[in-house]
């Protein structure tokens, strides 16, 4: 590496020259306009801190618990697709990282390892992502490995019924490799010679028929709790608590589903409201700095989830690249603490943030 990167935001460019552009391009972009994509960093910076000063912060407790699972600070491990194409690792290398960190990996159902290899690589806690095809029977085969294999939960993603417009990949005609997890179950390459691989894959495999009925589906098929990931509004989120799920993950996929969906930081409130605290809330998009990580959890998340910025660790630096990332992270969060006077996760409240819409009450 030239020089070490001092903040999360730099590993990008590591990743930028570590990888060929056709993978770059796919981890880094959103769709369409990318407007989304701008507006879920943009929105965290309308939101400014309100510290409160003279509080004994000699000792910063960072620990949280995330369905009965103790953590070591409330930043996640998002799903992302297909690691093996930021490193040769893959997800193991990100899993051992999320055992050292002390933190959860949420496993992408279209990963690049198996669920087994993952499990058998360390210890970290897991959960894993879901994505229901329309071979349910084959989501239902996953769904067991996953649950025999000590996963702690599932993750919905429910956003996706089709994969959102990416033109960088389209223009790429992004390719997809066999994804492991689907070996023996189905083809997951996709053999055509316009625009992006990856999305005429998701039209062939992804169940366009999903409804929140089939929530009760899936239940029937697993013990293990289901959280729904990809809510926006507080409409859906009312309906997430109805139909039994174990908690949510406001998110916009990164802003590569739905373009002109607003930053998920603004919308956080308003799904935690619906809530009403009677299943956890989780957060992605946009989260860079240890300061959003506080913005959100001052807003109602019981903890962040993210992304890109460990898929460019994964580029830049395997295993270690990832481990940095998570830290830094945690780093900047534990002083950000430290700094607005909260010496423990629960002494973060509403009142330690102004946002926007503050002056509009
Ligand atoms: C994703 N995301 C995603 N989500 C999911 O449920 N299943 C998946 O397989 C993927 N794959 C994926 C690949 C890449 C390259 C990216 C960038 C994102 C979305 C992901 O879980 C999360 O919602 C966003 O990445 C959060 O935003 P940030 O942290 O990237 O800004």
């Amino acid at each position: 590496m030239a020089s070490e990167p001092v903040n999360v935001n730099e590993f990008q460019e590591l990743a930028r020259q570590a990888l060929p552009k056709m993978y770059y391009d796919f981890y880094t972009g959103g769709a369409e306009d990318q407007h989304t994509l701008k507006e879920n960093v943009a929105a965290f910076r309308r939101i400014m801190l309100r510290p409160r000063v003279l509080v004994d912060v000699s000792r910063i407790d960072m620990s949280t618990t995330i369905l009965g699972c103790k953590i070591s600070a409330p930043i996640m491990i998002a799903p992302t697709a297909m690691h093996q194409l930021a490193h040769p690792e893959g997800e193991v290398a990100t899993a051992r990282a999320a055992a050292a960190c002390n933190t959860i990996m949420i496993l992408s159902n279209m990963s690049t390892c198996t669920v087994e290899e993952v499990a058998s690589s360390c210890n970290a806690v897991r959960f894993f992502q879901l994505y229901v095809l329309k071979r349910r029977d084959i989501s239902a085969q996953i769904v067991h490995r996953v649950e025999k294999n000590g996963y702690k939960a599932i993750v919905l993603t429910v956003d996706t019924p089709r994969l959102g417009r990416r033109e960088a990949d389209i223009k790429n005609r992004m390719v997809a490799p066999q994804l492991r997890n689907f070996e023996g179950l189905l083809s997951t390459e996709v053999d055509t010679d316009e625009g992006s691989n990856l999305e005429a894959l998701a039209e062939g495999i992804f169940d366009t028929s999903l409804s929140w009925e089939d929530i009760g589906w899936l239940k029937s098929i697993t013990n293990l709790p289901i959280l729904i990931k990809g809510v926006l509004t507080h409409e859906n989120a009312r309906k997430a608590v109805e139909v039994g799920v174990a908690g949510i993950v406001v998110s916009n996929h990164g802003a590569r589903q739905l373009d002109y969906t607003p930053a998920t930081i603004s919308v956080l409130e308003e799904v935690v409201h619906a809530v009403g605290g009677r299943v956890p809330v989780l957060f992605d998009g946009g989260v860079r700095r240890g300061t959003d990580v506080f913005k959100a959890l001052a807003l109602g998340a019981q903890a962040v989830l993210v992304g890109r910025p460990v898929v460019y660790g994964l580029a830049a630096n395997g295993e270690r690249g990832v481990r940095r990332v998570i830290e830094m992270l945690k780093d900047e969060f534990e002083l950000t603490m430290a700094l607005s006077g909260c010496p423990r996760v629960k002494d973060i409240t509403r009142s330690h943030v102004t946002t926007e819409f503050d002056k509009l009450r």
